[in-house]
């Protein structure tokens, strides 16, 4: 019998989870052992289930220290306020949705260590002047950090307030000069099983897909995170660069990034491709629209034993509603 110890703040998994990463987590290990249900396994995954491939693998070895290390903590921009206090820094290491190392809320911070950060080459492509890639570290010259106190809301109605030190989007737009014609861009995780396991399986449409319109890329929220709590981003955060759109439900916040694709077309995202009826492209915070399964009206602030009201756009209203005007008929809350 699987048994897990849950943390008194952790909310039961059959609220906390989406039901289809649920299910998958279990005709994956169903898979594994039988090749139930039509999947098809990469051989080594059908052969050992996922979580013995993590077990079987050797400790990945320790990293050189962080080139980039020397840049935090970057000066706080104070333009961005928090109506609470910051999560102590222990939660965002050991409660994270990084499905690619596993669908426990602790199985990045054991997991991720396989990911290599260095080198890390960023590609710039699509609708621009000069495509091109460039390492992490040349990136990280070419753009000035700072730090923003933002607030973090999941879709599974926790949240969390941080301190993430990264690169105004709308700065890196300018840097990637996209063509007038560019309408989205699109960002993409690494793709790697023998790093991310998880990535075997064919139930989802890896790698990691997320996307934003132009206007809400240079929106002045829109935010690169490289670092949080004033350090280099741990890996299980989503080293060595991920996205923070605060008004959006976390699974736009697309991590550990390695490409930039300006386009004309809207990208088809991981979770609207896996689950259409619960997860859209837009994703805005809305306490009045219900998930299918769950009430947004309330999220509960991870560290304390508190509930708060959600607020619409997760409180930057001010900053983004206007994004919005004339999409009334879209899916905007989803
Ligand atoms: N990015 C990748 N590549 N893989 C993921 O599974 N999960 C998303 C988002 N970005 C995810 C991802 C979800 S559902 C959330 S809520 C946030 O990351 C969680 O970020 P955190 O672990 O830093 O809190």
């Amino acid at each position: 019998m699987l048994i897990r110890r849950v943390p008194s703040w952790a909310i039961p998994e059959s609220h906390a989870t989406p039901e289809r990463v649920a299910l998958n987590r279990r005709l994956f290990m169903a898979g594994a052992a039988a090749g139930a249900a039509g999947l098809t396994l990469a051989p080594d995954a059908a052969k050992a289930g996922i979580f013995d491939i993590f077990k079987a693998k050797e400790p990945p070895k320790p990293d050189a220290p962080d080139p980039s290390a020397g840049l935090y903590p970057a000066k706080r921009n104070e333009l961005y306020k928090l109506d609470r206090d910051v999560t102590p820094e222990r939660f965002n290491l050991g409660y994270n949705n990084f499905y690619e190392f596993g669908t426990d809320k602790g199985d990045p911070a054991q997991n991720a260590g396989a990911l290599k950060t260095r080198p890390w080459t960023v590609k710039i492509a699509g609708m621009v002047e000069t495509p091109r890639e460039v390492g992490i570290d040349d990136l990280l010259k070419a753009l000035p950090l700072e730090e923003r106190l933002y607030r973090h809301r999941c879709v599974e109605a926790w949240s969390m307030a941080l301190p993430w030190t990264g690169i105004p989007m709308k700065d890196f737009v300018a840097w990637a000069k996209p063509l007038g014609s560019a309408k989205y861009v699109t960002m993409k995780t690494f793709l790697d099983s023998d790093v991310a396991p998880y990535q075997a399986s064919p139930l989802y449409d890896w790698p990691y897909t997320e996307g934003l319109t132009i206007e809400e890329a240079t929106n002045e929220l829109a935010f690169l995170a490289t670092g949080a709590y004033g350090k280099p981003l741990a890996k299980q955060m989503g080293a060595p660069i991920r996205l923070a759109v605060p008004w959006k439900y976390g699974f736009k916040s697309v991590k550990s990034i390695v490409s930039f694709e300006f386009t004309d077309k809207r990208p088809k995202t991981l979770w609207e491709a896996a689950g259409p009826r619960e997860y859209g492209f837009w994703a805005n915070v809305n306490p009045e629209v219900s998930h299918p399964r769950w009430s947004q009206a309330q999220e509960r602030v991870l560290g304390t034993s508190e509930r708060r009201p959600t607020l619409l756009y997760n409180g930057y209203a001010e900053q983004v509603a206007g994004l919005y005007r004339g999409l009334e008929g879209q899916k905007l809350f989803m």
